[in-house]
């Protein structure tokens, strides 16, 4: 059974697989048609925090496909009401796909370990993929390529910036991530990321300015993730300097464009003029969330079906 826990699941030519069926459902769909090849299938959307784009993304994605979502509240008990084996097995009897959103990315394993559905990643602690395949539908269809771009996110590490990563190593992006050392990118990912074969660089630096420099594509997310809201002060402390500002961002090609997973906090991570300014494709890349739902959702069948 094929999951989407990790991008780390996904060759190249896997990752190429999901966008190409993005953006020929993408393309359909602008021009009226709806295929329905996910007709009479049920998406089960197990969610521990919350969420806007990728509770309705997927949700429309499904109908548009011709099937049906069902929206799991903590009224099912997962996790404390019966075992997980069993939990998993049965919700398998009745979804063809679960969503889950939730802490600990450990919990959405034992989760895909029992189910015999496929289990989509739609955010834990660590990760979140399906965030990544809509920024990297978006920078594709923005640049017409995705080798040879360079990314640069800075702030701090969390399930964004991890999947990004991993996205940006297995598409040949260049990628640039700037943090302060308490907010680093964990050594036993790093070297992970290295071990990919990437044509694109590398670079993990303290210093804004440097990882920035020529990037075609700047990258933020929040300070405080969802669950770290007892942090906030102390990070808002440590990571002003990684904020996305005009004079930052002169630094990045002239031609870069900005990109957030949303929500955004302006005036933390990123100024308003930026986020809200020319160079920024926020809301396309929301919108593509929908579009890449469609792809990631298209290809598990698929791939669960041939094999
Ligand atoms: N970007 C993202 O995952 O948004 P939601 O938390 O609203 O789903
Ligand atoms: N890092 C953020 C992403 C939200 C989509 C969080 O986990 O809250």
């Amino acid at each position: 059974m094929r999951h989407l826990l990790t991008l780390a699941d996904l060759d190249t030519d896997e990752i190429k697989e999901i966008l190409t069926i993005s953006s020929d459902i993408k393309k359909q769909h602008t021009e009226g048609v709806r295929p329905d090849l996910l007709k009479n299938r049920s998406l089960a959307l197990l969610f521990e925090k919350p969420s806007l784009r990728t509770r309705v993304s997927f949700e429309t994605a499904i109908g548009q496909l011709g099937g049906q979502s069902l929206y799991l509240g903590n009224d099912v008990g997962w996790g404390h009401r019966e075992p997980i084996a069993d939990f998993s097995s049965v919700l398998s009897q009745y979804a063809d796909f679960v969503v889950c959103r939730t802490f600990g990315h450990e919990k959405i394993e034992e989760l895909a370990r029992y189910a015999t559905c496929p289990v989509i990643n739609g955010l834990t602690n660590q990760f979140h993929p399906c965030q990544t395949l809509a920024d990297l539908l978006t920078i594709q269809e923005h640049f017409e390529t995705l080798s040879g771009l360079k990314v640069a996110y800075l702030g701090a590490v969390g399930n964004v910036a991890r999947s990004l990563a991993i996205g940006c190593r297995k598409m040949g992006i260049s990628f640039a991530l700037a943090t302060p050392e308490e907010y680093a990118i964990e050594p036993d990912l790093l070297e992970q990321l290295k071990a990919f074969p990437a044509n694109g660089e590398l670079f993990t630096t303290d210093n804004p300015s440097q990882a920035i420099e020529g990037a075609n594509i700047v990258y933020a997310d929040v300070w405080t993730s969802m669950g770290q809201e007892e942090e906030s002060v102390i990070r808002r402390k440590a990571l002003a300097p990684f904020q996305i500002n005009a004079s930052l961002m002169e630094r990045a090609d002239p031609k870069a464009i900005f990109l957030h997973c949303l929500p955004a906090h302006r005036g933390e991570e990123v100024t308003s003029d930026i986020i809200d300014g020319p160079q920024s494709l926020i809301i396309k890349q929301a919108a593509n969330r929908m579009h890449a739902q469609k792809g990631i959702l298209t290809w598990l069948d698929r791939a669960n079906h041939s094999s």
